[in-house]
């Protein structure tokens, strides 16, 4: 996935990069890397984190005004301080980074090996660069224009960023597949995989499309195509602050996530909820509702925790609007031959909106005749911009890499288009309507009041750190909330846990049932409650720990349950939104205890911008 940085301009570098890159550490933080030209090309790299690089670099002589930086989630080659970015050249003179997967590598680096090429990492990106020093030794031509060559024999994705010893006063640039964003200061730009390297210098920025080359000076930017055409630079304004990515004196990304859902989710319902008049304004909805009503199908196309906010979706699109609705993870989508036709309506869920498989098996169904919905929360990101129409979650800038406050964002905006297209269907009473819009409305007090506990799950998540093994059950609305309860502890402590549907567990999981595992239920009440509390008795009568998510108010589950968590009660369509959040926590502070980099989770990257 990798995170990428460049300055030029009057400023020293190093110091803009060395910040950017940490700011984008959430991306990969395999190993680091920088190269500058002051006089000649130097180049800094280690296995490791930004901070392991920087302190390396104490007392080095670091001063440039022009230089790039990358962080890398390994992809080709294990984590090492050979295989980190950037590469260098044959020649020494091109240094490149560079975020994708160059899938033709292998032969392109059998053709260099024939020449008399050889290679110090196992990266795909070093074969690239001295594929393009090749072409530019041959042709004897400008690296601008060996490139371009290059780039049309390339398959896969990229975004790469060059430094060219011979040329000190420009970075070239190149994007297909992987994110590149532009910003423009006065006499000066800035380079990163998102905007957060140059939030405090410029709110301008362009966003680079799909097989554009930009040429950056200080104090000029030209895009190209492939052809040698030049492109218009579409600026855009940034919406974004600078607290918005700092921790704000939580000691972790993910905790400041958390505890940040009342006014997230608040934010996600502003300006679009109007409970007493009965209202949902949603223009991406509203402009495309004849389609979306008469859709004959909607499939849900998303990866992870948003594939789990799709499975709830589903449940409630089903049940408010009568329409069928399929969730397929995006990497299986894209690989098989799935029957889409014209006029069905694709929703595709992303966070990051960068998600390779979400984008390509989007383009596949584009290439179809679907529509295409995008829910996302990184505003301009790759798949709000090829989306037909779309709604942001509105969640502000997600920095730990378990997803939490744009889970809880990506719900809300999915119950509310699922009402929008129910009451235009009239496929739901003016009553439920009515008492849904008002639970919404209800959600981030319910949800602030349920945070000021957070403690008790402390407790709880000490007394089961040493598990090896939990399984997170839940039934009807619940069961995707199981799931994702599942997906965060494993990611955040690296204790392996299973979710299923609570009834299904019979036909299988039971066996795994003994004295020490944790079976965390997702218990509130709903129309299935009676039947999760045989459920539970199932689990006990196997001497297993049961720890209960239930309603407040709840008189049955607590004395059967070893530890419970009380949460607001609320209308089942609306529970998952406030009953995944006690799960976030427990897997935090599981994490937590178990002395884990919780907002960088081993192997892991935020932003899976790679097949
Ligand atoms: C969530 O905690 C995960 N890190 C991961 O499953 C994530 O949800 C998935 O990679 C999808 O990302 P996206 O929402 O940015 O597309
Ligand atoms: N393929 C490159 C590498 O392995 C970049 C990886 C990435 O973007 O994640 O170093």
């Amino acid at each position: 996935m990798c995170g990428i940085v460049g300055y030029i301009g009057p400023r020293e570098a190093y110091p803009i990069i060395i910040t950017g890159l940490k700011r984008q550490e959430y991306r990969g933080y395999d190993s680091t890397g920088v190269a500058l030209i002051n006089h000649h090309l130097q180049v800094y790299k280690k296995k490791g984190k930004v901070a392991e690089l920087e302190e390396s670099l104490i007392g080095k002589a670091v001063s440039a005004h022009i230089g790039i930086g990358h962080t890398r989630w390994a992809t080709h080659g294990e984590p090492s301080d050979r295989n980190a970015h950037p590469h260098t050249s044959a020649s020494g003179k091109l240094a490149m980074i560079h975020n994708g997967i160059i899938e033709n590598y292998g032969q392109l680096k059998q053709e260099l090996l024939n020449k008399g090429y050889k290679f110090s990492s196992e990266t795909d990106t070093e074969v690239l660069l001295n594929f393009i020093e090749e072409i530019k030794n041959n042709n004897k031509c400008s690296l601008e224009e060996a490139i371009r060559i290059a780039l049309k024999r390339v398959a896969g994705a990229y975004v790469i960023l060059l430094l060219d010893a011979d040329n000190p006063d420009t970075i070239i640039a190149a994007r297909k597949g992987s994110p590149l964003v532009i910003g423009i200061g006065k006499g000066e730009h800035f380079l990163g995989s998102d905007a957060t390297p140059m939030l405090e210098y410029t709110k301008e920025v362009v966003y680079v499309n799909d097989y554009e080359v930009a040429i950056v000076k200080a104090d000029e930017l030209i895009l190209k195509n492939l052809g040698n055409e030049r492109q218009t630079p579409y600026i855009t304004k940034l919406d974004m602050e600078l607290a918005a990515i700092e921790k704000g004196g939580y000691e972790h990304f993910m905790l400041k996530e958390i505890f940040e859902q009342p006014h997230t989710i608040y934010d996600c319902l502003r300006g679009r909820l109007d409970a007493k008049e009965g209202t949902i304004t949603m223009k991406g909805v509203q402009d495309n509702i004849e389609q979306l009503t008469n859709a004959s199908r909607i499939i849900i196309v998303a990866c992870g925790t948003s594939w789990h906010a799709g499975l709830i979706a589903e449940y409630v699109i089903e049940e408010l609007c009568r329409i069928p609705v399929e969730v397929e993870y995006a990497s299986e989508f894209r690989y098989r031959n799935p029957i889409v036709n014209k006029g069905d309506v694709i929703i595709a869920i992303s966070q990051s909106g960068e998600t390779a498989d979400t984008l390509v098996a989007i383009e596949k169904a584009k290439e179809n005749g679907a529509i295409i919905f995008g829910i996302v929360n990184v505003v301009g990101s790759s798949i709000a911009r090829i989306s037909h129409a779309g709604a942001y979650t509105h969640a502000g800038p997600e920095i730990g890499v378990a997803s939490t406050k744009a889970f809880t964002a990506q719900l809300v905006v999915l119950i509310m288009m699922a009402l929008k297209i129910a009451k235009e269907k009239d496929t739901i009473s003016e009553e439920y309507y009515s008492k849904l819009l008002f639970e919404l409305e209800d959600v981030p007090e319910k949800v602030a009041s349920l945070l000021k506990n957070a403690d008790e799950l402390k407790i709880i998540a000490k007394k089961y750190k040493n598990s090896n093994d939990a399984l997170f059950l839940g039934r009807g609305y619940n069961f995707p909330v199981a799931l994702e309860g599942a997906l965060k502890l494993k990611e955040i402590s690296y204790i392996h846990a299973e979710g299923y549907p609570a009834a299904e567990m019979k036909h299988g999981p039971i066996a795994l049932v003994d004295e020490k595992l944790p079976v965390v239920f997702v218990a509130t009440k709903d129309a299935y409650h009676a039947k999760i509390i045989s459920n539970i008795q199932e689990i006990k009568a196997r001497k297993g720990k049961v720890i209960a998510i239930i309603s407040e108010g709840d008189e049955i589950i607590p004395s059967m349950a070893d530890d419970v968590f009380a949460v607001p009660l609320a209308d089942e369509i609306i529970a998952p939104i406030i009953s995944v959040i006690p799960l976030q926590l427990l897997s935090y502070y599981m994490g937590v205890a178990k002395g884990c980099d919780v907002d960088k989770p081993r192997n892991l990257a935020k932003s899976v911008t790679v097949e």
